[in-house]
């Protein structure tokens, strides 16, 4: 006989496996060093690579491969499609470093977790950062396989990753009103026009997941001027921020959000599109990267 029942608590059952999740953050800088003994350059450009952006770590050339596992802080990322390794070679010709893989606040990791690489890469000396990511499209001209490159964002996650955090030396009350820098905005423009590759501009909004939303919530977050949803990018952006760097954000969209189709929104449907997606994302960031090189944005 089926027993009907409510289904075990997923945190207190034997495979809720800690990720690197319940351990005290180490300080950044001593992260910070590990990368500085373990990689031979000193680039100044790191991206961060989300789901449907994973195929250009194979792009890069001569690489180094750290796995996250080898820097103390980092979380394992615990979702198919996500890997966790840190690399650092050179990509359109500029040095980089690519964070392939990253976790989630709907993993159950903190938002300190979550925004811990930033705080290591910035002690590192990397001044400026792209945040890559999947997300659902809300505007209408978001269609599956369209890039967005972000001007701005919506924090509806719920919560702040620098509450609770004040440190001396870090700014606290950090100014949003430009997250997303101006000139890195122009690079993406310009690569995507060179590799004639469809990018629109436009405004993500993050909740924390791990279900999708309802057609209720998209009309909403659409009324509220949201063109993207997602479920990442914002927490490291505000870190970013907070930590001086330069950031630029691009989504690749890989659904039409809820109610805007007749499907119901999948896992696997954003990953099989970002996947369709990998060619052009490599072509685009590479051509990013190297009009990054040639300008004297960090100079
Ligand atoms: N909603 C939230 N996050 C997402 C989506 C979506 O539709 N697609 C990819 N990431």
């Amino acid at each position: 006989m089926n027993s009907v029942g409510p289904p075990p608590n997923p945190r207190r059952s034997a495979q809720s496996t800690d990720r690197g999740g319940s351990r005290p953050l180490p300080p950044p800088q001593e992260v910070a060093k590990i990368l500085s003994k373990r990689l031979k350059s000193r680039p100044t450009l790191a991206i961060v690579l989300g789901s449907g952006f994973s195929e250009v770590a194979e792009h890069l050339d001569r690489p180094t491969n750290l796995p996250y596992s080898a820097l103390p802080g980092f979380p394992r990322p615990g979702v198919p499609g996500h890997e966790g390794r840190l690399l650092c070679g050179q990509l359109g010709g500029a040095t980089l470093v690519l964070l392939s893989g990253r976790s989630h606040y709907y993993e159950g990791h903190s938002l300190d977790q979550v925004t811990f690489p930033i705080r290591v890469l910035a002690a590192f000396g990397i001044r400026a950062i792209l945040l890559t990511n999947a997300a659902g499209g809300i505007h209408r001209k978001l269609r599956s396989g369209v890039f967005m490159r972000l001007t701005d964002h919506i924090n509806a996650i719920g919560e702040n990753p620098l509450r609770g955090l004040l440190q001396e030396g870090s700014p606290t009350f950090v100014d949003l009103s430009q997250v997303y820098d101006k000139d890195l905005g122009r690079f993406l423009q310009t690569a995507a026009r060179r590799e004639r590759i469809v990018l629109r501009s436009g405004v993500y909004l993050a909740v924390s997941g791990p279900s999708y939303e309802t057609p209720a919530e998209i009309r909403a977050f659409a009324r509220l001027g949201a063109d993207a949803v997602g479920m990442s990018t914002v927490p490291e952006a505000i870190v970013a921020r907070q930590c001086g760097l330069r950031v630029a954000g691009l989504s690749c969209i890989t659904n039409l959000a809820a109610g805007r189709s007749r499907h119901p929104v999948s896992h696997e449907e954003v990953l099989d599109a970002g996947a369709r997606s990998g060619a052009d994302a490599a072509r685009l960031l590479s051509a990013f990267a190297q009009l990054y090189a040639a300008s004297d944005v960090t100079r």
